[in-house]
């Protein structure tokens, strides 16, 4: 019987190649394909089965945890995974079964070394963890909560449903750790608002796929959703309407609920250029463009020609952070048009009596100097858009430098590092870009490494980030645009640099796309097929 059942299983997950999809035998004898995701560092399954029900099993603490029952992070977590575990499954109907297999009854959870129960994760956080599955009892350790968080993802996917809907895993015995520090999905909230719960599902997917960054471009040229309490005018003149704001309470449950998964908020207010919707609330913070001799009406980049605007600077990066806990703030800092600029008499004069006279980059570099300073004066770390350093502006070797220009990105990585710089990659990772077929295998292909650069070079790349900019999405199609393409990304960032095989990542991540659906995330489908449970509107 047990052959018969795998067999089934077989037939959801072991497709060695699409061109075999339609030849493959029904039934044909196979071991279920589990579609781990991302491939821990090392796994070792082994044949013996042990069964759980959802009455008798449960999520407990070691007593010699340093996390205990009063971390929240675990509260929530134990519930999320057990739901994930049994909530979403359907029982089946069949034949009476008697159970052979040895029960497995607990899942027994220790934080080894610090809890960090009421920390916010950071870029050292430690995400490592050891699991072993053996009946009747689990256990699995982490250093740090954050390990548990993606231990208890790791156990959670180890579980299938046998033909009978017999709740099954394998004993096994799993060690794991990232391959890169920062793994991020950025969002853009400006070219459209995104409601609260389109990105609190966001948070959710990106924890099935242990990102544990969500980089927030929160406003934009077209909107500024932002609400501040030190100038509330932008937001209530720069956003949408009203309504298309996000309000202190907003982004403090977006922080918390990102906490809870082990994810950071990074939050972006870009400058000087991308900044339209900053000028309609605040007045005389935009440069005035001219037609000649007089001001045309149209409004440039930030005026970097007046104090005020390094005052204003200051008061709302205070703000900005004292609401977001990230040690990182990105200021943003790509795609400065300077033609404004050499239209205003004002400018010109500023710059003359710097010194730069018609040096436009100059210009760029002494706003862009004044504001990475500002952000240091708060005690946070900027990051920036690769033209910060293109631009030779003066900048804090350990500024990290986000490599987003898809022409010769391996060359950009390799300055960006020769320099000392940390180093984000996000180049060939746009999302917002979508072609006919399956681009996530574009995607899986990157390697953030293949630079030529010192072993040095190599450790300063942190990480990278897939993009989903906003000017086609909004939270009608954020989550199908998102997921499974960004998983690609996801596998990347986090397994082990020899997880290369395209056909294994295909038969996985089909595993893995209906996973998420089944948890409710409307993940796209990759190619034909279906999965055993559709998607629930
Ligand atoms: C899990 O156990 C089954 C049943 O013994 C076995 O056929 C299968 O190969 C095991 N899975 C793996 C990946 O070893
Ligand atoms: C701007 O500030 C600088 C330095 O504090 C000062 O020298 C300069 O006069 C100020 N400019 C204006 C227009 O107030």
């Amino acid at each position: 019987m047990q052959q018969r059942a795998l067999g089934l299983w077989g037939a959801l997950g072991t497709l060695a190649t699409l061109a075999t999809l339609a030849a493959r035998a029904p039934g044909a004898s196979a071991a279920p394909d589990l579609g781990l995701w991302p491939l821990p560092r090392s796994v070792r399954l082994s044949p013996r089965l042990l069964r759980l029900s959802p009455e008798d099993f449960a999520l407990g603490l070691d007593p010699a945890s340093k996390a205990g029952p009063s971390c929240v992070i675990l509260q929530e977590a134990f519930r999320r995974y057990y739901d994930y575990i049994f909530g979403y499954y359907q029982r089946r109907r069949g034949p009476a079964r008697f159970y052979t297999d040895s029960p497995l009854l607990q899942l027994v959870v220790s934080v080894v070394h610090d809890s960090e129960c009421d920390a916010f994760p950071s870029l050292s956080s430690d995400e490592s963890y050891a699991l072993t599955v053996k009946g009747p009892v689990a256990v699995l350790k982490a250093n740090q909560v954050w390990g548990v968080l993606r231990g208890l993802e790791t156990f959670s996917q180890l579980v299938y449903q046998d033909p009978y809907g017999t709740f099954t895993i394998n004993e096994s015995s799993i060690t794991d750790s990232p391959r890169f520090p920062h793994r991020g999905i950025l969002i853009d909230t400006s070219r459209h608002y995104l409601s609260i719960k389109t990105i609190l599902k966001t948070l959710d997917a990106m924890a099935m796929n242990k990102f544990n960054v969500l980089h927030w471009h929160i406003v934009d040229d077209q909107s500024f959703p932002y609400q501040s309490v030190t100038f509330p005018q932008l937001s209530n003149k720069g956003s949408y309407t009203p309504s298309h704001v996000y309000t202190p309470t907003d982004v403090r449950e977006v922080i918390e609920y990102a906490r809870l998964r082990g994810i950071r908020v990074l939050p972006e207010f870009d400058s000087p250029g991308h900044t339209e919707s900053w000028g309609k609330g605040q007045k005389g913070l935009l440069t005035p463009c001219y037609d000649g001799e007089r001001p045309s009406g149209a409004f440039g980049p930030i005026n970097p020609a007046l104090n005020s605007t390094y005052d204003f600077m200051s008061r709302f990066f205070s703000e900005v952070s004292k609401v977001f806990p990230d040690e990182f703030i990105h200021m943003g800092g790509d795609e400065v048009d300077p033609e404004c600029w050499e239209t205003n008499p004002d400018i010109e004069k500023f710059m003359r009596s710097r010194g730069f006279y018609k040096d436009f980059k100059k210009l760029e570099s002494f706003y862009i100097e004044k504001v990475l300073n500002i952000i240091a004066s708060q005690r946070k770390k900027s990051i920036v858009w690769q033209e910060v350093f293109d631009n030779e502006d003066k900048i804090q070797p350990s500024t990290i430098v986000q490599v987003w220009k898809d022409k010769d990105y391996p060359e950009e990585q390799a300055r960006v590092t020769a320099a000392g710089h940390p180093v984000l990659l996000s180049a060939p990772w746009y999302l917002d870009y979508i072609t006919y077929g399956e681009d996530w295998r574009t995607y899986y292909k990157v390697d953030p490494l293949r630079f030529s650069g010192s072993q040095e070079q190599k450790q300063r790349v942190l990480g990278g980030e897939a993009c989903l900019w906003g000017e086609y999405v909004d939270s009608t199609n954020l989550t199908p645009r998102l997921w499974p393409r960004a998983s690609a990304v996801g596998e990347r960032l986090w397994s082990d640099e020899k997880v290369k095989s395209i056909n294994d990542a295909y038969n996985r991540l089909t595993v893995h796309r209906c996973r998420m659906v089944r948890r409710g995330i409307a993940a796209q489908p990759l190619y034909v097929g279906h999965c055993e449970q559709e998607y629930k509107m």
